[in-house]
């Protein structure tokens, strides 16, 4: 079997390193695949620090389309990827999650013919005011087998109608649905002991394990409105300074941008605040590995910071991955300056467990295998 991967952003890449390894090392004869960059992410550590440190294969295409409007940068991805599938026989493509990326996978190989697998399919927030949301609702209706990544995603997808929707494709067959587990768990375990050898940023940073809070923010309603911003930032710099805790802040480069328009929208004391550059993907797992607690807007971090036992104050004002917070691992804190101190008091002072939800870290082999079938 042929086929084509397409990431573009940082998220889809790392998942593609799961699936990648496991064509590598246990389907080699019987699946090839290609591996198209869409260019939606491209600085050096948005991008290419993850192919140097998980051995994903360099593209065999790239687009090179670069940061734009969803519409413009959307329509180059759809284009390019149409032109590759065109001129190149593929029996399907692998698209992850729900960014611009993914949509413009599933357009463009839906249009003609060429079955569209989803993975990390189902996920819902219910808030069609993300862009992800409308991403990943276009993404899961394309696609030929859709794999949830949990039984919630399942559920989510069997009541939009997915499990008995007489809706065909061209090759005569349904829509399948499987609950294969989730690929990011795959890469955590398998690459926590090489982040343990090869990451030195605890000590570039002088932290000590358990000392210290991870943060993440990137979510275009927390980047793009300052009073969202303000209150995120002012809650980590009070609760650093009131718990003498230091904060990790490997910094997006759309807050990035946003901060340096309006450095005042950064607190005063940034004494005990380690801003940094984004993380290298052995950097960002020895940091959630050995976090007091994470805080992010992150759907992936979120995970990891689940994967690692660490509780976790979730910046947005709802979750996909609602089983976290039905464990009582996660708080829904938002970008509410009270709710996010709130939050965090609460997970530090109470004992937070951490059951399996995510698969058996072998989510990949299932992918596979299941594609194979089909
Ligand atoms: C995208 C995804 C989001 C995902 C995130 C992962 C969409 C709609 N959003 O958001 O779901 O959670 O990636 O990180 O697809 N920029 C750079 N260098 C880069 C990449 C981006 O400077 O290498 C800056 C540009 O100013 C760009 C901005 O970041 O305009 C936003 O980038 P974009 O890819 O449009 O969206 P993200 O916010 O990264
Ligand atoms: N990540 C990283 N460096 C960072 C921040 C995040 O490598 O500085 C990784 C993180 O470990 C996870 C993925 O990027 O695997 C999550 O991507 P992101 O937060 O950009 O997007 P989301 O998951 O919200 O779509």
């Amino acid at each position: 079997m042929k086929i084509l991967t397409i990431i573009g952003a940082r998220p889809q890449i790392i998942k593609a390193a799961a699936v990648s390894r496991a064509v590598k090392n246990l389907f080699p004869s019987q699946i090839e695949e290609k591996i198209l960059h869409t260019g939606q992410h491209y600085d050096t550590n948005m991008s290419q620090v993850f192919f140097d440190e998980l051995g994903i294969p360099q593209p065999d295409y790239n687009l090179g389309v670069g940061s734009g409007s969803h519409g413009s940068q959307t329509a180059r991805m759809i284009s390019g990827i149409e032109e590759v599938l065109l001129n190149n026989p593929f029996d399907g493509i692998i698209l992850y999650g729900d960014t611009n990326s993914t949509l413009a996978g599933a357009v463009a190989a839906s249009k003609i013919h060429i079955p569209v697998f989803h993975i990390e399919a189902g996920l819902r927030s219910f808030n069609m005011a993300m862009p992800e949301e409308v991403n990943r609702i276009v993404c899961d209706q394309l696609s030929s087998i859709c794999f949830a990544p949990t039984q919630t995603a399942v559920g989510n997808l069997q009541r939009e109608g997915f499990l008995d929707s007489p809706a065909t494709f061209r090759d005569g067959r349904r829509r399948r649905v499987c609950n294969c587990g989730d690929v990011m768990y795959d890469n955590s375990m398998y690459f926590s002991t090489l982040a343990r050898q090869h990451s030195t940023i605890l000590q570039d940073l002088g932290l000590q394990p358990g000392q210290y809070i991870l943060a993440t923010i990137h979510r275009d309603n927390n980047t793009d409105d300052p009073m969202r911003l303000h209150a995120i930032l002012h809650a980590l710099a009070d609760i650093a300074e009131h718990d003498n805790i230091r904060i990790v802040l490997p910094l997006h480069p759309r807050t990035r941008k946003i901060l340096n328009a309006t450095p005042a929208l950064l607190p005063a004391d940034q004494s005990k605040i380690s801003i940094i550059p984004p993380a290298g993907f052995f950097d960002i797992n020895m940091l959630e590995q050995n976090a007091r607690l994470v805080m992010t807007d992150s759907g992936g971090v979120q995970k990891e910071a689940f994967f690692f036992e660490k509780p976790c104050v979730i910046l947005r004002p709802e979750t996909e991955w609602v089983e976290i917070v039905n464990h009582g691992a996660g708080i829904i804190a938002d970008a509410d300056y009270d709710r996010i101190i709130t939050a965090y008091r609460q997970l530090i002072d109470h004992p937070v467990h951490f059951p399996h939800l995510f698969g058996d870290a072998h989510a990949a082999e299932k992918i596979l295998q299941t594609i194979l079938d089909y």
